[in-house]
């Protein structure tokens, strides 16, 4: 039996749903593709006629909503209806780390998946492809099998009038480049049990991308593979920032280290960037899923060994903040610092994770005046973001140090005593730094933690200059 997909559901419009569905709208017109969230500022955000409100930024994101929304794409708060219409159903929704009740730290919560799939009971009409596009624990896909078989069951529904069929069909694209990653993806990967199915899903991808890029497998592969290629870029992360503390004590720098180690095949030269630490929304709560399975099947070895990729990322943010107070004479109160860049990479507007806001913090506690400058983040993110506890510390003493959100970076640099990269956003780099250099306060610090300035373009200004995996460079160190 073949599966014709005209009509496609996908329940969660965030970071993932929202591109995800955009990039499937604009390659598959006869498709209609609807994005159904319970938050409704989030939808009117989608819906806004003015394309710069869209609730994600991402490059050329805009550019395809403008064209397919209204056409082929849907944004709504109708879960019902939509689901009822649905052929095929992704669940796109958030699977944050529990923080409370059983595996509270560690195991992934999904409250949010089990939701979705009784609301996929309840209103769906016909046969229906469930896909799971989040990020789950390996066997998640037999517990949204029970929940519909025991629903059933219970209802004495005629066992032939609706069938549901599931796949795993994670998603792999990074923030900041998901247009690209969507459109030219290194693999589709579909795990599921029935052939027929598995096609209806690449049918879709065919549309747009080759067919040797589509992987199939089996369920549990599917799944656990997403976990695994999350906790591999992490553990790379952490290997070259374990490697950058040794360069700035050694005199060796991590750019040629990089370079010379990612120049073997084997290693390859992606994701060997130094720096603050990895934040993002996904690579800590994947580990720590991670550590939960192994323990929860007894290998606890195993759970140790990736604990140690989220301990180094931990302590390589803090080690910068440390950093910055020693050379600032092991006292930042009342000193002036100015952040650059709050998000937890470059191109986008997400904070999630992001280190900035563990180094802001430490910064605040020791009560320094701090001026947070970032061309996507909302100020008001960065207020929910400080002012949230951490897991260790409920509350900080907001008491110690101040913060202001600042648009014109020259103004917060008048008298300043240092500033700190905290996001590789590029118009860093096109700074005019002998005019930054006449208004700062001496002696006065850059603090590069993303090795992003070219040092040629500030050794002739009389600045110290730190950047990750170097330490001290210009001819002003002290
Ligand atoms: P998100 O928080 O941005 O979006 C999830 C959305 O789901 C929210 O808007 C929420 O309101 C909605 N939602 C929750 N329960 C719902 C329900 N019952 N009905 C309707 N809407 C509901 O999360 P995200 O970043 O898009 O991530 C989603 C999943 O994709 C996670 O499992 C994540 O691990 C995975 N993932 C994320 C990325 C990424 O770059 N952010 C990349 C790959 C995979
Ligand atoms: C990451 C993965 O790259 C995606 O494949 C995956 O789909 C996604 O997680 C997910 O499951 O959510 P993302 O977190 O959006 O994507 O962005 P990355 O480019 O991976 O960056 C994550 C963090 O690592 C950022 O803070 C970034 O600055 C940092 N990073 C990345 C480094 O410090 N060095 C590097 O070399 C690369």
């Amino acid at each position: 039996m073949g599966f014709e997909i005209k009509n496609i559901c996908c329940i969660g419009a965030g970071y993932v749903g929202g591109p995800t569905m955009a990039v499937i709208a604009k390659n598959c017109p006869n498709i209609q593709v609807n994005v159904v969230d319970i938050n409704k500022e989030r939808i009117e955000r989608w819906n806004d006629p003015n394309f710069e409100n869209l609730p994600v930024f991402e490059p050329g994101l805009k550019e395809i909503i403008e064209k397919c929304r209204g056409k082929n794409l849907y944004f709504s708060n109708n879960i019902k209806e939509n689901i009822s219409n649905a052929d095929l159903i992704f669940i796109s929704v958030n699977t944050p780390t529990k923080t409370k009740g059983l595996g509270a730290g560690f195991a992934s919560d999904l409250k949010w998946i089990d939701k979705s799939a009784r609301e996929i009971f309840k209103y769906a009409k016909g046969d229906t492809i469930i896909v799971e596009k989040s990020t789950l624990p390996v066997k998640t896909a037999q517990t949204i099998k029970d929940i519909l078989i025991k629903s059933k069951l219970k209802l004495n529904e005629d066992p032939d009038k609706r069938n549901f069929y599931i796949l795993s069909n994670p998603e792999f694209l990074a923030e900041g480049t998901a247009i690209n990653d969507l459109e030219y993806p290194d693999r589709v990967l579909i795990g599921g049990d029935n052939q027929n199915v598995i096609n209806a899903l690449s049918n879709i991808y065919l549309n747009w991308i080759k067919e040797e890029k589509i992987l199939t497998t089996n369920l549990w592969s599917s799944e656990l593979s997403k976990l695994i290629a999350n906790a591999f870029l992490a553990q790379r992360i952490s290997s070259i920032n374990s490697v950058s503390a040794i360069c700035e004590l050694t005199g060796a720098d991590i750019k040629e280290v990089s370079m010379a180690v990612g120049y073997d095949k084997r290693i390859g030269m992606n994701f060997l960037n130094a720096g603050p630490g990895f934040g993002g929304s996904c690579f800590k709560k994947d580990i720590l899923n991670l550590i939960y399975i192994c323990q929860h099947y007894g290998l606890n070895e195993v759970a140790n060994y990736w604990q140690q990729v989220l301990n180094i990322n931990n302590w390589q943010t803090s080690r910068i903040s440390k950093i910055i107070i020693e050379k600032l004479f092991g006292t930042i109160a009342e000193k002036k610092i100015v952040i650059l860049g709050f998000s937890f990479k470059a191109n986008t507007n997400d904070t999630r994770e992001s280190p900035a806001i563990t180094i802001c913090k430490e910064l605040l506690i020791e009560g320094g005046n701090l001026f947070i400058y970032d061309p996507k983040v909302d100020p008001l993110q960065i207020d929910i973001d400080l002012k949230k506890g951490n897991q260790e510390n409920n509350e900080y003493n907001t008491n110690e140090g101040t913060w202001s959100f600042t648009k014109n970076i020259y103004t917060a640099l008048t008298n300043a005593d240092a500033i700190i990269i905290l996001t590789e956003w590029q118009e860093f780099k096109n700074l005019d730094w002998l005019k930054i250099s006449k208004l700062m306060r001496r002696p006065a610090w850059i603090f590069d933690t993303r090795y992003l300035l070219d040092p040629k373009d500030i050794n002739h200004i009389d600045i110290n200059y730190w950047r990750i995996g170097h330490g001290n460079s210009n001819l002003n160190d002290n």
